[in-house]
């Protein structure tokens, strides 16, 4: 049986992940809205980018660290707000933030997580934010964020892709129950996964303390009709202004993806603007996030902080989005699958991964500093060179574009 040391990269985790989950609990991770173009193309958008180094530059120290939302971290990354954690593995949310918190990045928890704001606040003392869903009821949203600041968590963001449910087929198929539960369609895939049966049962009752009993039982048809019920499907800027102003810490809008809302967030009092489509499960088509930090951060990259969130597997793919302008990084599925595997010595190998080939990818470009990274050290893959552009009238020149 693999252990964690015995995995090198993301993919190797999602591969274990696989092996280690009931099959409706892998595809919930894995999968995304309709046919998952977004998905995919969030991965493979960082592909459209080659990396530009410049050597003979003194790396003998790299600084990666970077102030976000107020605190300072190690390495520029934030651990996406992902609800339910406890369904993949009993050390759940607080083993997810204890790991974020010794490899000096930041946590997210969810509204739909399976760990309270305050166990969270209480056993973690790293930087923290809390996502928020807008629910249409203020005094439970202003009841979520009162606990929130007595907990002790730095930031705060609200999540505005999902005023509707997005379609994610995998879990229609596999037929999904939130908690997991065992029916006729899914009994087999869950007796084929004896040892994640057992570390679930052992881990105590399911619930969902951030949103209080209504949303801790039920199968997703039930999650889905309180969802339905309680979700905000008007968030208004009004609204958002009246949750920053509450908040009165650093707060950051989760799902922007166009100029337009990235002005209004700032109008709107946001500290950050996290760019994000949920990781392609809300609504597919959208671009790889990738493609809208350029252009997002030269509109307000002045005055809000600007993270680029979903489809990071590799460090470079931070470094990619931090020579963009990018803040810092999120990312979901690549602790959830370390996680899932291996529990809290997975995430703990992920994380040291993704933080060395981080720090190497820097290296290798020349950058004793995340400071160091400009758009001079990205260029578009396949770009045709400068001295083809000119149309310099060499001989060369003329045969290289013409089978270009
Ligand atoms: C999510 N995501 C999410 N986002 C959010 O704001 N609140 C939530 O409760 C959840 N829940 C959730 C569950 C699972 C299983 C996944 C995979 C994702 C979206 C998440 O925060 C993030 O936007 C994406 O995961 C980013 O894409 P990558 O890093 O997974 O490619």
């Amino acid at each position: 049986m693999a252990r964690a040391g015995d995995c090198f990269n993301v993919a190797d985790f999602e591969r274990q992940a696989r092996k280690r989950l009931p099959a409706p609990l892998y595809h919930y991770i894995a999968g995304g809205a309709d046919d998952e173009r977004t998905a995919a193309a969030n991965v493979l958008g960082f592909e459209r980018y080659n990396l530009a180094p410049n050597y003979l530059q003194d790396i003998r120290s790299i600084d990666m660290r970077r102030t976000v939302l107020g605190r300072e971290l190690a390495w520029p990354l934030f651990l996406a707000p992902t609800g339910m954690t406890r369904m993949f593995h009993q050390a759940g949310e607080i083993g997810v933030a204890q790991e974020a918190e010794s490899s000096g990045v930041g946590y997210s928890l969810s509204t739909m997580g399976t760990a309270s704001i305050e166990d969270v606040g209480r056993m973690t003392a790293g930087p923290k934010m809390f996502q928020l869903y807008l629910l249409n009821d203020e005094a439970m949203n202003f009841a979520m964020i009162d606990r929130c600041k007595a907990a002790g968590f730095d930031a705060l963001c609200l999540t505005v892709d999902t005023v509707v449910a997005g379609n994610r087929e995998r879990d229609l198929r596999t037929g999904l129950t939130v908690p997991p539960r065992l029916t006729p369609g899914s009994l087999l895939a869950f007796a084929a996964r004896p040892r994640w049966c057992v570390d679930y049962l052992g881990g105590g009752a399911f619930s969902l303390p951030n949103v209080g009993e209504a949303g801790g039982s039920g199968d997703l048809t039930t999650l889905a009709a309180y969802f339905a019920a309680k979700m905000e499907r008007n968030i208004t800027w009004a609204a958002v202004e009246r949750i920053a102003s509450h908040w009165g810490r650093p707060f950051a809008i989760k799902g922007i993806q166009s100029v337009r809302d990235a002005r209004l967030a700032a109008s709107a009092g946001a500290s950050a603007v996290i760019l994000s489509n949920h990781g392609g499960r809300q609504l597919d088509g959208v671009p790889p996030t990738i493609d809208l930090v350029a252009d997002i951060v030269d509109a307000i990259g002045d005055r809000v902080e600007v993270i680029l969130d979903g489809g990071i597997r590799r460090g470079s793919h931070i470094v990619k989005a931090l020579a963009m302008g990018a803040r810092a990084c999120m990312t979901g599925r690549p602790y959830l699958y370390a996680l899932s595997a291996f529990g809290k010595p997975g995430v703990r190998r992920v994380l040291a991964l993704m933080r060395a080939e981080t720090e190497r990818t820097l290296g290798l470009l020349g950058c004793a500093s995340v400071d160091d990274l400009t758009r001079d050290h990205i260029r578009l893959a396949g770009d045709i060179p400068d001295f083809l552009q000119d149309g310099e009238a060499r001989p060369n020149a003329t045969h290289l574009r013409n089978i270009l």
